[in-house]
């Protein structure tokens, strides 16, 4: 059972709302009384929890329009989620230029897009809420344990991952520092494994090394989003919210 976080009337923009984590965060949201515009590569349907659309999130002519029409449909952004991103896995050593770019074309290039693009709105309202989705992989170093299975990092996150979420770590603090005289907070939140199409081959081995003994699930990230974008929150703005069960502690 959840507890319903009011976002009563708050109009709330969820990048990637078509997948797992984006989706349970566009749920968990409506049910606290948000209107949610979703969006990802292909309009998540149904979209019974808000509106969807669709756009490629990489793109930024495609992140402007989207972001102005969701200003034309609701008449404001109150809260902005990016929760769209890939996966990357392999070693260090083999990560072409091209892989890099791949993955930090949305991982990073597509969340400072989309956060550059509500920054006037929110400006203009005085309000705003901003919650980026980083991860675990930005701060311990990847989870594999080459020394004990070399085998391990073939189905985990690597640099090119890590490097991207630590890119908006770091963005979102700038951010805060920079919009919190406007009334609007820039937080992050840094999940760890997480039961999703993301993390099926995620080896059994390494969810053993989690303090809490099991992967997260999805409605426990969007929990924490929630609660960061409801107005309740006004003083908590430039943090990085571990959601890892124990996995780093920091
Ligand atoms: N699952 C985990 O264990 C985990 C852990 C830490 C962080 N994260 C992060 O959480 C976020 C959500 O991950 P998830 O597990 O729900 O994965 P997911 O694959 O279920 O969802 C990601 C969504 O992003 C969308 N997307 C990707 N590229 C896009 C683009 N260019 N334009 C528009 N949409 C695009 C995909 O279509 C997909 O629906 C990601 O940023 C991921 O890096 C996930």
């Amino acid at each position: 059972m959840t507890t319903r976080i009011a976002l009563d009337g708050m109009v709330a923009l969820v990048t990637g709302g078509g997948g797992m984590i984006g989706g349970a965060i566009a749920r968990r949201m409506a049910e606290g009384g948000a209107h949610v515009a979703l969006a990802d590569r292909e309009a998540p349907t149904p979209a019974a929890q808000g509106r969807a659309y669709a756009a490629d999130l990489s793109d930024a002519a495609q992140l402007r329009a989207l972001v102005d029409r969701v200003l034309a449909d609701f008449g404001r952004i109150d809260c902005l989620v990016t929760a769209a991103g890939i996966t990357s896995t392999g070693a260090f050593e083999n990560i072409t230029a091209e892989e890099w770019d791949r993955v930090h074309a949305i991982n990073l290039r597509g969340v400072f897009l989309a956060n550059q693009a509500v920054i006037a709105p929110m400006k203009a309202a005085g309000f705003g809420r901003i919650v980026n989705i980083g991860s675990v992989l930005a701060k311990n170093g990847g989870n594999p344990r080459p020394w004990l299975d070399a085998g391990e990092q073939a189905r985990a996150g690597n640099a090119a991952y890590g490097a991207a979420k630590a890119g908006v770590h770091a963005m979102t603090l700038y951010l805060a520092k920079e919009l919190a005289v406007h009334g609007i907070t820039v937080n992050a939140v840094a999940p760890g494994p997480i039961a999703s199409p993301m993390t099926t081959s995620f080896p059994a081995a390494l969810v053993r090394q989690i303090p809490a003994g099991r992967m997260g699930n999805a409605d426990e990230v969007a929990g924490m989003v929630a609660w960061l974008c409801s107005r309740e929150n006004a003083f908590v703005t430039g943090e990085i919210i571990d959601v890892n069960g124990g996995l780093w502690m920091d």
